[in-house]
C-alpha cells in the first residue's frame, strides 16, 4: 500500500516542524532557527537546532537529522508510512492510497524474488558438482564444512565467466532489467551484460520469510575485495537484512537471545555447533532499524564479535541503546584475535561456552582492562584504576556504575570514593593526550578554525593527511567558507603540503598550521570511514546550495531536496545509501558550478546506476 506521492509531499509542506518538535523537546528561538536538547542522545548543553524555513532538525552532537517524517520515525520507531499518516491527521490531510502501484510492486517484488532463486539454484550446483569448483570445495573442507553444510546454508559458487549467470536465467525468461535490479548482471561499458559476481564462494542471503535477497560473495584467490556483497536493491537493504534470521528466528524466540556475529562463516560455525540462534550482520555495522527487527524476537543480544573487534565498538552506543530499546547487551566470551568460525574449527564445543560466559559489556571492558594490568605494584595499580575510571564514565547510569566501582575497587585495592570522585571530574579530551597546561602554551592564539563548519574543517584535516582518501571525489565547490575554499585550492594545487604551506600567507597560513597537527577523527566503523566522510562534508554543502535554491524558487530543489532525505535517512544505519546519494549531489553541485556555456542547469535526472558495494 503506497501513499502517492503527492499526498506525501503536501504533508511535508503542511506541517509546522517547530510545533512539531515542541511537543517533544523544549525548543528556544535563537536568530533564524531554533535550539534544544536533543531527544536522540544525552546530552547537557543544546547541540539540537531546527531550521523552519527548511523543514529540517539537525543534532550537531548525534548527528541525528531529518525531517519531519524523519523525525517522528526515528524518535517513535515506526515506519515511514506510520509517520506519514499521523502528521496528516494533525494537518488535517485527507491521503490518498494507491493500490494498483502496490500491487505492480508486490508482482515485481516476485519476479526478482524469483530470479534471486534461481540464481541461489544455479551458483548451488554449480559448487557441488562443477569440476572448477574443486577448489571452493577444497576450501570449505578447510574450514571444517563438509558437503552437508554447504547443502544446508545454500552455499554457490560463481564461475570465472563473463556472463554464464546472466545467459543461464535469460534462458529461462527472466529480463535484462530484472537481473540488474536485483545486482546479479550490469552492463559493462561495451554494452554487454556481464555478471557481477565472478570467481567467488557465494553466500545467499536470505530475509527473515526466507526469500533470497542478496549474496555475499568472498573471493578465494585474493582479487578485490574479500567479500563483494549485493548492491543495495529493491528486496535488499543491507542496514535491516541480518544474515541467518530465516533459519535463526524461531530458535531466538525460544532461547529468548540473539547471538550477532560479524561473518557469514560465523553464523554457520554456530548452528553448527550446537547454538542455532545465530545471525550476522552483512558488511555493516548493527543498525538500529536491525535492532527493531530483533525486538519482535527477542531483548537479549549477545554480540559474538571477536574481543579485539568488540573493544573496539562504541561502548556509548551500546549503553544508549540499551536504555533506549530497552535490549540487554551482553559479550561472549570468544579470545582476542579468534573469530567464532575459526574457533569451530579448532574446538566445537567452545563456541556454545562462549555465548554461556556472556557478559555485559560493562564487564568485558572491565575485565579487558585488569586483566592486562599488574597488580603486583603500586604503580600498575594505579594505572588499572585510571583506565577503569575512563571505561566507568562511558556508563550514563550512576546506579550502575556504582556496581562496578565496588568491583574495581576490591580489585585495585583503591577507596570507593577515589573512583566517585574521578569520574564525577570532567573527561580529558577525547584524544587520550591531557591539556598542555597554560605554562607550556604561553601565546594563547584566537583558534584559526573556530569560526569555520567542524565538518569542513575534518575534510580538509583528510585533504593534508590522506589526500588519497579525499581525492577523488572532493570538490573545492563543497566549502562554503572562502577561507576554507582558499586553504582547500592551495592544497589543491600545490604538489606537496609543505609547498603549499610555504606559499600561505595570513589566515589561511595559521589554519593550515593547525590543521597539520590535528589528525583527523577515526571513530565509528572503520569500514564505513569514507562513506562517513563524504557524508559529511556534502551534506552542509547541499544543505547551502538547498537553501539557495529555494531562496531563489529554483527547480533544481527537487532534484536535491531527496538526495539530502536519502542522505539524512541513511545517516547512522546505511551509510552506503548515504554516500551514493551523497556523491550524485556532489556531481550536480560541480555541474552546477562549472562555467556553463549557455546557463543551463545541471542535468535533472542524476545517473542512479549503484555499482556493487565492495566494502573492504
Ligand atoms: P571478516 O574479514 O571477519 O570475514 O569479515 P569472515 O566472515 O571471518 O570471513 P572468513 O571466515 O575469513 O571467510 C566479516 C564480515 O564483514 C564483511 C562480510 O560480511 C564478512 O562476513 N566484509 C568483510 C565485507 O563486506 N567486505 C570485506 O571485504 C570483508
Ligand atoms: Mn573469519
Amino acid at each position: 500500500m503506497g501513499i502517492v506521492a503527492e499526498d506525501i509531499a503536501r504533508v511535508r509542506e503542511s506541517t509546522d516542524i517547530v510545533g512539531l518538535i515542541s511537543e517533544r523537546v523544549a525548543l528556544k528561538r535563537v536568530g533564524r532557527r531554533y535550539q534544544g536538547l536533543c531527544p536522540f542522545h544525552n546530552e547537557k548543553s543544546a547541540s539540537f537546532s531546527v531550521n523552519p524555513e527548511l523543514g529540517v532538525y539537525h543534532c550537531f552532537g548525534c548527528q541525528a537529522s531529518g525531517d519531519s517524517i524523519t523525525f517522528l520515525r526515528e524518535l517513535d520507531h515506526i515506519d515511514f508510512i506510520d509517520a506519514v499518516e499521523r502528521l496528516a491527521a494533525r494537518a488535517g490531510i485527507t491521503l490518498r492510497y494507491d493500490d494498483a502501484k502496490a500491487n505492480q510492486d508486490r508482482q515485481k517484488r516476485s519476479r526478482l524474488v524469483e530470479a534471486m532463486r534461481s540464481a541461489v539454484a544455479i551458483y548451488h550446483d554449480r559448487l557441488l558438482t562443477s569440476p572448477d569448483a574443486g577448489p571452493a570445495r577444497a576450501y570449505l573442507r578447510s574450514r571444517g564444512f563438509d558437503g552437508d553444510a554447504a547443502r544446508r546454508f545454500e552455499l554457490g559458487w560463481a564461475p570465472d565467466g563473463y556472463d554464464v549467470l546472466t545467459r543461464a536465467l535469460l534462458d529461462r525468461k527472466f529480463s535484462r532489467d530484472d537481473l540488474a535490479a536485483v545486482g546479479l548482471t550490469f552492463t559493462n561499458r561495451a554494452n554487454r551484460m556481464q555478471d557481477q559476481f565472478r570467481n567467488r564462494l557465494m553466500f545467499p542471503i536470505f530475509d527473515r520469510q526466507g526469500d533470497p535477497v542478496g549474496f555475499g560473495g568472498r573471493t578465494l584467490t585474493g582479487d578485490g575485495p574479500k567479500y563483494k556483497n549485493s548492491p543495495e536493491t529493491p528486496l535488499y537493504h543491507k542496514s535491516r537484512i541480518l544474515y541467518g534470521l530465516n533459519w535463526a528466528k524461531a530458535e531466538v524466540s525460544a532461547r529468548d537471545a540473539v547471538v550477532i556475529c560479524e561473518g557469514y562463516t560465523d553464523v554457520m560455525a554456530f548452528a553448527l555447533a550446537g547454538v542455532p540462534n545465530a545471525v550476522a550482520t552483512c558488511g555493516t555495522a548493527l543498525t538500529e532499524d536491525h535492532v527493531q527487527v530483533l525486538k519482535n524476537f527477542t531483548r537479549h543480544i549477545v554480540l559474538a564479535y571477536d574481543a579485539d573487534s568488540a573493544g573496539q565498538t562504541a561502548a556509548e552506543k551500546w549503553y544508549t541503546w540499551e536504555q533506549r530499546f530497552e535490549i540487554d547487551v551482553r559479550v561472549a566470551a570468544l579470545p582476542a584475535g579468534g573469530d567464532p568460525a575459526d574457533l569451530y574449527k579448532a574446538d566445537p564445543d567452545a563456541l556454545g561456552r562462549a555465548v554461556e560466559g556472556a557478559r555485559s559489556f560493562m564487564q568485558f571492558k572491565l575485565d579487558r582492562v585488569l586483566g592486562a594490568a599488574d597488580l603486583g605494584t603500586p604503580e600498575g595499580r594505579a594505572r588499572a584504576a585510571e583506565a577503569s575510571v575512563r571505561v566507568l564514565r562511558e556508563h550514563t547510569n550512576e546506579l550502575v556504575r556504582e556496581g562496578y566501582i565496588q568491583q574495581v575497587a576490591g580489585v585495585t585495592g583503591f577507596d570507593h570514593s577515589w573512583f566517585k570522585d574521578a569520574i564525577a571530574r570532567p573527561a580529558p579530551r577525547r584524544d587520550q593526550e591531557p591539556e598542555p597546561t597554560t605554562a607550556e602554551r604561553p601565546v594563547v592564539r584566537s583558534d584559526p578554525s573556530a569560526r569555520l563548519d567542524r565538518r569542513e574543517v575534518e575534510a580538509l584535516r583528510w585533504a593534508i593527511h590522506e589526500p588519497a582518501q579525499v581525492a577523488s571525489w572532493i570538490d573545492v565547490s563543497l566549502f562554503g567558507d572562502p577561507l576554507a575554499v582558499e586553504a582547500f585550492e592551495l592544497l589543491a594545487a600545490s604538489a606537496s603540503f609543505h609547498e603549499a604551506l610555504a606559499q600561505a600567507t595570513g589566515p589561511v597560513l595559521a589554519l593550515l598550521e593547525q590543521l597539520a597537527v590535528e589528525e583527523p577523527v577515526v571513530d565509528g566503523e572503520p569500514e564505513t570511514l569514507h562513506a562517513r566522510l563524504v557524508v559529511s562534508l556534502v551534506e552542509p554543502a547541499g544543505e547551502r546550495w538547498l537553501a539557495d535554491l529555494l531562496r531563489r524558487g529554483d527547480d533544481r530543489a527537487m532534484v536535491v531536496k531527496p538526495l539530502l532525505d536519502r542522505i539524512a535517512h541513511a545517516r547512522n544505519s546505511d551509510w552506503a545509501v548515504g554516500e551514493q546519494a551523497a556523491l550524485q549531489l556532489v556531481g550536480l553541485l560541480a555541474d552546477a558550478q562549472a562555467p556553463v556555456g549557455d546557463g543551463s542547469a545541471p542535468a535533472a535526472e542524476p545517473n542512479t546506476e549503484v555499482p556493487v558495494g565492495s566494502e573492504a
